[in-house]
C-alpha cells in the first residue's frame, strides 16, 4: 500500500478525494490535515466527518491553519455553498485529534522514513508551515502532489489565478521553493478538459444505488449549478484527480518538467503560477500533468462510488 496524507479544505471534490484515499485498495491513508480554504473551517471539518461517515471508515483528522500565512481568508462559498449540497448527516462520535496538523505532518514523515506521500488539495498554508518549521520536511516527503494553478491558461477566481494559489500565494511560493519532489495538477487546461463530468456521467452516477453515489451527487450539486452558470459543462474533479495521480500513476499520459513560481506582489495577478518550460534557463522544480486517461479516471471514480459501505 501507498502511505499518504491528504491536506484538504473539505468541500465538494475534496470529499470525493478523501473517499478515494479511504477506499482505493492500494491506499494507506494515514490521516487528513485541514486547512483554511473553500468554505468556513468548521464546516469543512463537518464535511470531512460526513465523508468518513458515508465511507464507514475513518482516519485521524488534524486541524491546521485557520488563516493564510499573511492575508485575510477568502472563501469560495459562492461556488461551493456549504460544500456538501446542504447535506446534514450525523457526525457525532467523530472528534479531531489534539495534535496540530503541522506537527502531525512532521511526525508522520518521521514515522514513514522517506515513504510518506502528501496530496495537497487546498491552499498550501499547512505545507508551507511544515517546511518552515523543519526545512528537511521537503526531502522527507517521497512525493507531494499539489492541486493548484493553471498552465498558461485561465484562472477560476481571477483571470490570472486558481483558487488554492490565490488564497495563500506566499505559502505556494514557499512550497515551490522548498525542494519537494512535486507534481502539479493544474486547474486549466487539464481539469477543464479532462476532469469534468457532464450530465451523461452524472446521470450514470445517479443510477448507482449506493450511499457513496448519493453522497457524490449531493456534494457536487452546488458546484454543478455554478459551473453550468459560467459555461463549464459539468462538475470539476481536480482534487480526486490528484489522489488518482498518486495512486494510479498509469492514468497520467503526458507530463513535463517546469519551473513553477508564484506571483505574490501584484494584486492583479496575485497567485498566478508562472510555468516556465525551460526556454528561460530556469531549473525545473516541478512536474506538471498535461494529459490524463480521462476515461480511466472516470472509471476509477465510478468503481469507487459503486462500492457498498455500511454507514
Ligand atoms: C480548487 O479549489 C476548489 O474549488 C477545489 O476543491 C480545488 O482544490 C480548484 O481551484
Ligand atoms: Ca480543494
Amino acid at each position: 500500500p501507498i502511505p499518504l496524507v491528504i491536506d484538504t479544505d473539505t468541500a465538494q471534490d475534496d470529499c470525493v478525494a478523501i473517499l478515494a484515499g479511504l477506499l482505493t485498495p492500494e491506499a494507506d491513508l494515514r490521516g487528513i490535515t485541514m486547512v483554511a480554504g473553500n468554505v468556513g473551517f468548521d464546516r469543512q471539518v463537518k464535511n470531512a466527518f460526513m465523508t468518513f461517515n458515508v465511507a464507514a471508515k475513518q482516519v485521524p483528522m488534524y486541524l491546521g491553519s485557520r488563516l493564510p500565512l499573511v492575508r485575510p481568508w477568502e472563501s469560495a462559498e459562492n461556488v461551493h455553498g456549504d460544500g456538501a449540497g446542504g447535506l446534514d448527516m450525523d457526525f457525532s462520535g467523530f472528534e479531531p485529534e489534539a495534535e496540530h496538523a503541522v506537527d502531525a505532518l512532521l511526525r508522520m514523515a518521521d514515522e514513514a522514513a522517506g515513504e510518506l506521500n502528501v496530496v495537497a488539495i487546498g491552499p498550501l498554508t499547512n505545507i508551507a508551515l511544515a517546511v518552515r518549521k523543519r526545512p528537511e520536511f521537503a526531502s522527507q516527503v517521497k512525493h507531494l502532489v499539489v492541486m493548484g494553478g493553471s498552465n498558461n491558461a485561465r484562472g477560476n477566481i481571477t483571470a490570472a489565478a486558481e483558487f488554492n494559489f490565490y488564497v495563500d500565494p506566499e505559502a505556494a511560493k514557499i512550497v515551490f521553493d522548498a525542494g519537494f519532489n512535486v507534481t502539479v495538477v493544474p486547474w486549466a487546461p487539464l481539469t477543464l478538459k479532462q476532469a469534468v463530468f457532464g450530465r451523461d456521467v452524472l446521470d450514470r452516477i445517479a443510477q448507482i444505488e449506493t450511499p457513496l453515489a448519493h453522497f457524490f451527487t449531493s456534494v457536487c450539486s452546488a458546484t454543478l449549478a455554478f459551473d453550468e452558470s459560467v459555461g463549464i459543462p459539468g462538475t470539476t474533479h481536480p482534487d480526486s484527480l490528484s489522489v488518482a495521480v498518486l495512486l494510479r500513476p498509469e492514468l497520467v499520459t503526458k507530463s513535463a518538467q517546469y519551473n513553477v513560481d508564484i506571483e505574490t506582489g501584484s494584486e492583479l495577478t496575485r497567485g498566478y503560477a508562472a510555468m516556465s518550460w525551460g526556454v528561460h534557463g530556469l531549473a525545473a522544480n516541478a512536474t506538471v500533468i498535461e494529459e490524463i486517461d480521462a476515461d480511466g479516471f472516470r472509471d476509477f471514480l465510478l468503481d469507487m462510488l459503486g462500492q457498498t459501505t455500511q454507514p
